[in-house]
């Protein structure tokens, strides 16, 4: 057996002295005074073994290339080093644009139902190795194994049944239109769902005849590259789907190859302007999902109850980095003191700690960087004189952690209101009316999500109908689906992921 291969159970250990060490909120003696003696979780750390290589080579033209100059990517809940892959130039680039390029006529020139056969194929296999995966997914991005075993995976492949179902559909796609394929598209994915966000971006873009050059993001790129074993598997044609591992410097050489006729950029809203800046002009096609800071409104007709599992659903899932996450709350001026305590008793329920054991409700914050913007934003909430909630508790020494937490006195001017945390820290600001309600939700230079909680349905038509964001909740949140797309208005990007509208990106419409 490789040392690498029980690596699984290995990250479990340090976090994981006994039952009661990884709970971050509550000292032992008041736990079970909260959970009833006997009650407390037992530790459940996940042992599927997954196989992880020394180093990695590049994906290109159906195989894998020896490594080349590589970097580390670690598991951020131990900062122990997982792998080792390629920082791909832009002579590599090229390679993987020439092999898409290669690729493209025989693969856009398959029946639709053939290509659908793939990408069916690509699902299944994804199904049988969904465990791997997301314990893959886990290590490297230190997402929980409850959020990547029962989120993440299975929307990644719904998303490629999804397609697989279009691709011989598509001259029904666009009534009176033919769609045809775009050509060879530059992928560029982040890090906070790393195979979802490729399963988004590659599903549609095969099923409409394109070929693919994807690039994963830097502290994340194992899944991706496990997931180009799977097409070999699936026995996709070389060259219809290329991976380049590295950091910025490689996903700019991407975005400015001459060889490149469409980008999908998920990302921060800074390299999403710069990515537009430069393709400008070029006639190459573009969609940018970027950041945001959804508003999260609840009334006082709301069920509250359900309200204050979905502001917490709404922030904490997935350690809150996450670009729709409801990271404004909203709450109608009488009802505030009460969700207040409330949410102050949940969070103190919260576990924070080894993203692999399956009790754990918060994971690792993914990199030190993060981390420290988050300290920073933080900081800078309290310094403007709004006030934090955290639980009591320690958080373990190594690795890269934050606690669940949340600001009230919050004015829309403070920088914690405005800009984008990406991390478990939510704001909370009150209104009196729907109005304002309003007035306040649209106030930000973001529009990618928001949620409203009302037991009134017409103040949900009402509110969804003026609220300026691509995907709207009404009494729930963070809810995912395939066939329903998802895209922002403002500086959250345009183009939509997801559904008919997320084909769109990938064809021209003659
Ligand atoms: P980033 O935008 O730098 O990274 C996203 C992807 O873009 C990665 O694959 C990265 O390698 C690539 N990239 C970086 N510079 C590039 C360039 N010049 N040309 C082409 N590709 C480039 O985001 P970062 O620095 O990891 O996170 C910073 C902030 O961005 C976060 O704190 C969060 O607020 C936001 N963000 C939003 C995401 C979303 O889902 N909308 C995802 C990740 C970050
Ligand atoms: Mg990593």
């Amino acid at each position: 057996m490789t040392t690498k291969k029980l690596a699984a159970r290995k990250t479990a250990a340090p976090l994981h002295p006994n039952a009661t060490a990884h709970a971050l909120a509550v000292p032992p003696s008041e736990r079970r005074l909260r959970l009833g003696e006997g009650l407390a979780y037992a530790p459940a750390p996940e042992t599927t073994p997954v196989k992880i290589d020394a180093t990695y080579g590049l994906f290109l033209d159906g195989a894998f290339t020896k490594p080349g100059k590589t970097f580390a990517t670690l598991n951020p809940a131990t900062e122990r080093e997982l792998a080792r892959v390629t920082a791909a130039t832009a002579k590599d680039v090229d390679r993987a644009v020439q092999a898409a390029r290669r690729a493209l006529p025989a693969w856009s020139a398959l029946p639709g139902a053939e290509r659908g056969k793939y990408l069916f194929r690509i699902a299944r296999l994804i199904q049988e190795h969904a465990r791997e995966l997301a314990v893959l997914e886990t290590m490297d991005g230190g997402k929980t194994i409850k959020e990547s075993r029962d989120i993440d995976l299975p929307l990644v492949a719904a998303h490629f049944f999804y397609y697989a179902g279009w691709a011989d559909k598509l001259p029904y796609a666009f009534p009176g239109r033919t769609p045809h394929p775009v050509g060879v598209c530059g992928q560029i994915i982040p890090w906070n769902f790393p195979l979802l966000m490729a399963a988004w971006k590659l599903a549609p873009a095969l099923a409409a005849g394109n070929t693919v050059v994807l690039k994963p993001a830097e502290t994340t790129p194992l899944t991706a590259l496990h997931l180009a074993r799977i097409l070999q598997q699936a026995e996709l044609p070389p060259g219809v789907v290329n991976i380049v591992t590295g950091a910025g410097e490689t996903g700019a050489a991407l975005v400015n190859h001459s060889g490149v006729d469409k980008i999908a950029f998920t990302g921060s809203t800074d390299v999403g302007k710069r990515i537009a800046a430069t393709l400008a002009g070029t006639g190459k096609k573009l969609t940018l999902e970027l950041g945001g800071k959804a508003a999260n409104i609840v009334f006082d007709d709301a069920p509250l109850d359900q309200a204050v599992e979905g502001i917490i659903a709404g922030i904490y899932f997935n350690q809150g980095h996450v670009c729709c996450a409801g990271s404004r709350l909203l709450v109608q001026e009488n009802i505030h003191d009460e969700i207040v305590r409330r949410l102050r008793d949940r969070i103190a329920t919260l576990r924070v700690g080894d993203p692999l054991d399956k009790n754990t409700d918060i994971g690792a914050i993914n990199s030190r960087p993060q981390l420290e913007k988050i300290r920073e934003l933080v900081a800078s909430g309290q310094a403007e004189g709004a006030q934090l909630h955290q639980p009591a508790g320690r958080l373990p020494q190594t690795g890269y952690w934050f606690a669940p937490s949340f600001f009230t006195g919050v004015t829309a001017s403070h920088r914690i209101a405005r800009e984008e945390i990406f991390g478990p820290v939510l704001s909370i600001l009150t209104f009196r009316t729907p109005e304002e309600a309003l007035e306040r939700a649209n106030h930000t230079p973001y529009g990618l999500s928001a949620g409203v909680w009302t037991d009134k349905g017409s103040k949900i038509f009402k509110l969804a109908a003026k609220l300026r964001a691509g995907v709207i909740w009404a009494n729930t949140y963070n809810k995912f689906d395939p066939t329903s797309p998802f895209g922002g208005y403002k500086e959250s990007g345009f183009g939509r992921e997801g559904g008919l509208h997320g084909l769109l990106p990938y064809v021209t419409l003659r």
